[in-house]
């Protein structure tokens, strides 16, 4: 008798990946914020997406790339995303705490297509809305059922030290006078993009009881994943379009931050570096011919090519540790998709 084909699941796209963790989180997000005062919900409610300035409803949350690593890096271990769905909605809450705070630090007015919280409602708002949602995650460990509430917990604030550190860093190497080498700027991303990302999915891993050896293979996919990602946001701030970031182009060159590609045209023994190096040395306003000039000295001097590397580089290791963790198969078409959607993102 002839045998049945077997059925071969479809390759799920990024975009449906990232709607489906979306959905899957959103009831427990929303049900977290409920224990915030009215007042303060307000801001966190228009920050996550789920009103307009008025407070009226809207629909215009965030990624979901995070509580979608948590969710699969669960599932990839043979656990159920429902098991991880406490870290998954911690790891949102961070995350949004942090670009809350990043902001103020930033002066950015604009984030996800929309004015910022502190553009709208100001500094101090912003401020105690990213509080209110960091602790807001703390809680939600806590109360969630172990190994999540003891473990779990103590990687996440662990996490956030290194968010915290790498934040402090960001701004400290933009004011440093002498050179940042591309390996600082790397360590600086790992710390402050690569540890929530990374820490996603190893408490994924942690909620769905894999061993030491493959949590530690999906916190390092994570971490590559991570810079990847940072990579990215740093191309698109220079060469993005601002219809699809959502945030104003050339604003990092123009607060004169060591992104990873500057850093790396900063170090190029070349003319464009030298030229380059010489408007990052000017504190006054650039006008646009000169940002212009300064994004065109970014790529001639190998920076947007030496970037583009780097992220190729870390997406193979990524895809390495991630089939290092012997995951299930449907979680790793999905992760490995995530991975390269933060890689693509820069071409
Ligand atoms: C975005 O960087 C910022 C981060 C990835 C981390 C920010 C971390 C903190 C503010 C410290 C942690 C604080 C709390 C409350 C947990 P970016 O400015 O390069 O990206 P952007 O273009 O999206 O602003
Ligand atoms: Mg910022």
């Amino acid at each position: 008798m002839a045998s049945q084909p077997t059925a071969v699941p479809r390759a799920r796209s990024a975009g449906q990946i990232l709607a489906g963790a979306a959905r899957a989180v959103e009831p427990a997000l929303r049900q977290a914020v409920r224990h915030l005062a009215p007042p303060i919900r307000r801001l966190t409610d228009y920050h996550l997406g789920w009103t307009d300035a008025e407070g009226r409803p809207a629909a215009v949350p965030g990624k979901a790339l995070r509580p979608a690593l948590v969710l699969l890096a669960c599932q990839a271990i043979g656990g159920r995303a429902a098991q991880a769905l406490p870290a998954a909605v911690a790891a949102e809450l961070v995350h949004n705490a942090s670009l809350l705070h990043d902001d103020v630090i930033d002066n950015d007015q604009l984030r996800r297509h929309r004015p910022t919280i502190q553009a709208l409602f100001g500094t101090p708002a912003a401020i105690l809305a990213g509080d209110a949602l960091f602790f807001l995650a703390v809680q939600t460990m806590a109360q969630a059922p172990a190994p999540l509430c003891s473990t779990g917990l103590q990687w996440l604030t662990a996490a956030v030290q290194e968010l915290i550190d790498g934040e402090y860093a960001d701004t400290t190497l933009e004011q440093r006078p002498d050179p940042v080498s591309p390996s600082e700027a790397a360590a600086m991303a790992a710390a402050k993009t690569g540890s929530l990302i990374s820490v996603s999915c190893a408490l994924g891993a942690l909620a769905g009881g894999a061993d030491a050896q493959r949590t530690t293979h999906l916190r390092d996919f994570g971490s590559h994943l991570g810079q990847c990602f940072q990579l990215a946001d740093d191309l698109l701030g220079i060469w993005g379009d601002p219809a699809v970031t959502g945030k104003p182009r050339l604003a990092d060159l123009q607060a004169r931050k060591k992104s990873l590609p500057v850093t790396a045209a900063l170090s190029a023994d070349n003319a464009p570096a030298r030229e380059l190096g010489a408007l990052y040395a000017t504190s006054r306003p650039m006008g646009s011919d000169e940002l212009e000039r300064a994004a065109h000295l970014v790529e001639a001097a190998g920076g947007r090519d030496w970037a583009i590397g780097q992220s190729r580089h870390h997406l193979g290791q990524a895809l390495e540790h991630l089939r290092a963790a012997d995951p299930e198969p449907a979680a790793e078409a999905d992760l490995a998709c995530l991975a390269r959607l933060a890689a693509d993102r820069t071409s």
